[in-house]
C-alpha cells in the first residue's frame, strides 16, 4: 500500500468506505462479516476508514469501534455529522453548536475513542455552508480537543469552492470517478493550493464501474441501488454516480474496452489515483475479496497518457450530459 500526506499524517491512498457495514442500504452485512472486511483492509496495509453517524444509525461506527480494540497500529477514522433526523436532531436543528457537539460526542461514544481524527459535514444544505457558522462550530470542537481535523463532504463543485474559503478546512470529500471527471478541472487545483486533502467517494459508481453488472442485475428493495436508482430518496448522484442504470452498463462496457486488461475495478481506482491532488479514495466493499482487489490499485502502474486522453474524450462526448442529480 502506498500512503499520501493528510495534514502531516501518512494515510493509505486506498481507504475503505464503510456505508456498507451496518446499514441495510447495500443488503445486510452481519457484524462478523463487517469485522472480517475491516481486518482484510488493515491486513493489506490500510489505515483510513470513512464512516458516518447515520450508517446504520451508529452501527457502522460501533463495529469500527470494536474492531479498533483488536488492532495494534494506528487506524485513522473519518466520520460525518449533519444528516440525523432523530429528535431533537433534524434539519435545520442539526447545525447549531449544541447539536453538532452532541452528534460528535455520540460518534466518539460509538467508536469508543477520545478524539476523532476527522469530522466531516455530511452533504448539508448549501445555505449552511454559505453562512459559515457550521465551520465556527467545528473550529470550537477542534479547540476543545474533540476532533483533530474537520472537513466537508459535498455534492457539487460549487459547494467545494465555498468550503475551500474556510480557515482550517483539512479535507473535501467529493464524488470523482470515470463517470464524474470534470470535478478535477473545477476543484482540484484550488484544493491543492490551499493544502486541502481530497477524499474521493463513490469511486466505482456504486459498483457499475466494476463492470460486473448487466441488464439482468437486480437489487433488493432496501438496497439504495433499487429505491434510489432515480434519486427518489436522496441525491441521484450518490447512486450509480447519477447515471441511469442501463445506460451505465453500456457506458461501463465502453470504458472497459479502453482499459489495459479486464481488471476493471482496479483500473477505475488507478485512474483516480493517477490524479496527484487526490489524497485517498474510499471504495466501499461488501466482501473481503473486493477489499483486496481495490487495494491492488495502489500497486498498479499509472495508466498511459493516451488512455487518460481516450477516457476523457469518451466522458466529454457520451457521459457528462447523462449525469443526473445535484452535481
Ligand atoms: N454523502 C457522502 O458523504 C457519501 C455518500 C456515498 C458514499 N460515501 C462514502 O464513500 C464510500 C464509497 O462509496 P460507495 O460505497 O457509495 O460506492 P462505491 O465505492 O463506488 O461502490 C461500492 C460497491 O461497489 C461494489 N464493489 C466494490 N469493490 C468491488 C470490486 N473490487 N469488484 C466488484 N465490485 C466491487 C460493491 O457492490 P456490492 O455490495 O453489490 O458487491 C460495493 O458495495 C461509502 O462506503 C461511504 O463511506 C459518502
Amino acid at each position: 500500500m502506498n500512503y499520501r500526506d493528510f495534514k502531516g499524517t501518512a494515510i493509505a491512498e486506498v481507504g475503505l468506505g464503510t456505508w456498507q457495514l451496518g446499514s441495510a442500504d447495500w443488503g445486510n452485512i452481519n457484524e462478523d462479516d463487517a469485522i472480517n472486511i475491516l481486518k482484510t483492509y488493515t491486513d493489506a496495509g490500510g489505515n483510513f476508514l470513512d464512516t458516518a453517524d447515520v450508517y446504520g444509525m451508529g452501527v457502522s461506527e460501533t463495529v469500527i469501534g470494536k474492531f479498533l480494540k483488536a488492532v495494534n497500529h494506528p487506524v485513522y477514522v473519518a466520520t460525518k455529522l449533519g444528516r440525523r433526523g432523530d429528535a431533537p436532531n433534524g434539519w435545520p436543528q442539526n447545525f447549531t453548536y449544541d447539536a453538532m457537539k452532541r452528534q460528535t460526542e455520540d460518534s466518539l461514544r460509538h467508536l469508543d475513542i477520545p478524539r476523532l481524527f476527522l469530522e466531516q459535514l455530511h452533504c448539508i444544505p448549501t445555505t449552511e455552508l454559505q453562512s459559515g457558522k457550521v465551520f465556527d462550530h467545528l473550529r470550537s470542537l477542534q479547540q476543545q480537543g474533540l476532533i483533530t481535523h474537520f472537513g466537508a463532504s459535498v455534492e457539487t463543485s460549487e459547494e467545494a469552492l465555498i468550503c475551500l474559503e474556510q480557515e482550517g478546512l483539512a479535507s473535501l470529500q467529493i464524488i470523482f470517478n470515470l463517470f464524474r471527471q470534470h470535478v478535477a478541472d473545477e476543484v482540484f487545483a484550488r484544493a491543492a493550493k490551499k493544502g486541502v486533502a481530497i477524499i474521493v467517494r463513490v469511486p466505482l459508481a456504486s459498483g457499475l464501474l466494476s463492470g460486473r453488472f448487466d441488464a439482468q442485475t437486480q437489487f433488493a428493495a432496501n438496497d439504495h441501488r433499487n429505491y434510489n436508482a432515480n434519486g427518489d430518496a436522496f441525491n441521484a448522484g450518490e447512486t450509480f454516480s447519477g447515471i441511469e442504470f442501463k445506460e451505465g452498463i453500456t457506458l461501463a462496457d465502453k470504458i472497459k474496452n479502453l482499459l489495459p486488461d479486464n481488471r476493471m475495478p482496479q483500473w477505475a481506482i488507478r485512474w483516480i489515483l493517477d490524479h496527484p491532488e487526490v489524497t485517498t479514495v474510499i471504495p466501499g466493499a461488501s466482501k473481503m475479496a473486493q477489499v483486496n482487489s481495490n487495494v491492488e490499485a495502489s500497486f498498479l502502474p499509472h495508466l498511459p497518457e493516451a488512455i487518460h486522453k481516450d477516457l476523457r474524450e469518451l466522458y466529454n462526448a457520451e457521459i457528462y450530459d447523462k449525469i443526473r442529480g445535484h452535481f
